[in-house]
């Protein structure tokens, strides 16, 4: 089964100190994360001195966005040479944020999770409906238009290495999370699209987390729907308490419910 994931996006918050300090903070905790596997995710400028912290730790190192070129003229762009060069594993990939701000495509994202898996980065791949969406009842619709899109011509050795943040954009830093029961039907669904379109090892390998609004409050519940592996937390995972809370609480509601899968790229 599945190794739980809990990833900090920090969006873009802390300076290179903050971060340090952040990250010795949640080192000193590292002996509570049990059986999950936990990524922070600083803004570039932040990254390398987190990584230097963090290398050879239980904490994980990913970004928050990157380019598909390997290098090139792309003025303020990032590539993932330069990624894997300061220690990230991971990368998040089309944040509902950059979807909305700055014009990310399903088309880019498959294009960025393609350069990841070449240089042996983990894709973090965020989709999720608006609320006008989920009031129109297109929910399920929506979110198989992205994984087609996102996951087009992907091998099943390069699915297999990619992770899903299913994020409903209404519940993303408003406070309103989805139910358990809401987000374990989309996850479900998410699963269900992976036994077809790649085969049914995939489906049970890939983990796919939650995100929106996971606090230490409502993370127990959620935690403990069976296809939610984990969680993309924003606001939450700024500070170690209550960012530790959530790792806590997702090891209770999994202990006993799986055993480690997490292959090496
Ligand atoms: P939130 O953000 O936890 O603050 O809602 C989640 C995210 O943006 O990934």
């Amino acid at each position: 089964m599945r190794k739980p994931l809990i990833a900090g996006n920090w969006k873009m918050f802390k300076t290179v100190p903050e971060g340090e300090t952040f990250v010795d903070g949640l080192l000193g905790r590292a002996h509570e994360f049990g059986d999950v596997e936990v990524v922070v995710c600083p803004p570039f400028t932040a990254l390398h001195a987190a990584g230097r912290r963090l290398h050879g730790t239980a904490i994980a190192l990913g970004a928050q966005h990157c380019h598909w070129e390997l290098q090139g003229a792309f003025t303020g762009e990032v590539a993932v040479p330069m990624l894997k060069d300061v220690g990230c594993a991971y990368v998040i990939l089309g944040h509902s944020e950059r979807r909305q701000y700055f014009g990310e495509t399903d088309e880019r994202i498959r294009h960025k999770a393609l350069a990841c898996l070449g240089l042996g980065l983990r894709p973090i791949i965020c989709i999720g409906e608006t609320l006008a969406q989920r009031d129109a009842s297109q929910t399920l619709q929506v979110i198989e238009r992205q994984l087609r899109e996102c996951f087009q011509g992907f091998t099943k050795a390069q699915a297999g290495q990619t992770v899903i943040a299913y994020e409903p954009v209404w519940a993303i830093g408003t406070g309103k999370n989805a139910t358990p029961a809401q987000a374990q039907e989309v996850h479900a669904f998410i699963r269900a699209w992976l036994t077809r379109s790649f085969d049914a090892a995939i489906a049970a390998q890939l983990r796919i987390q939650y995100g929106g609004s996971v606090k230490p409050e409502n993370a127990l519940e959620i935690m403990r729907q069976p296809d939610i592996d984990g969680g993309l937390i924003g606001g939450a995972s700024l500070q170690v308490d209550s960012f530790l809370k959530i790792i806590v609480a997702t090891k209770q509601a999994k202990q006993g419910a799986h055993t480690t899968c997490s292959s090496p790229l």
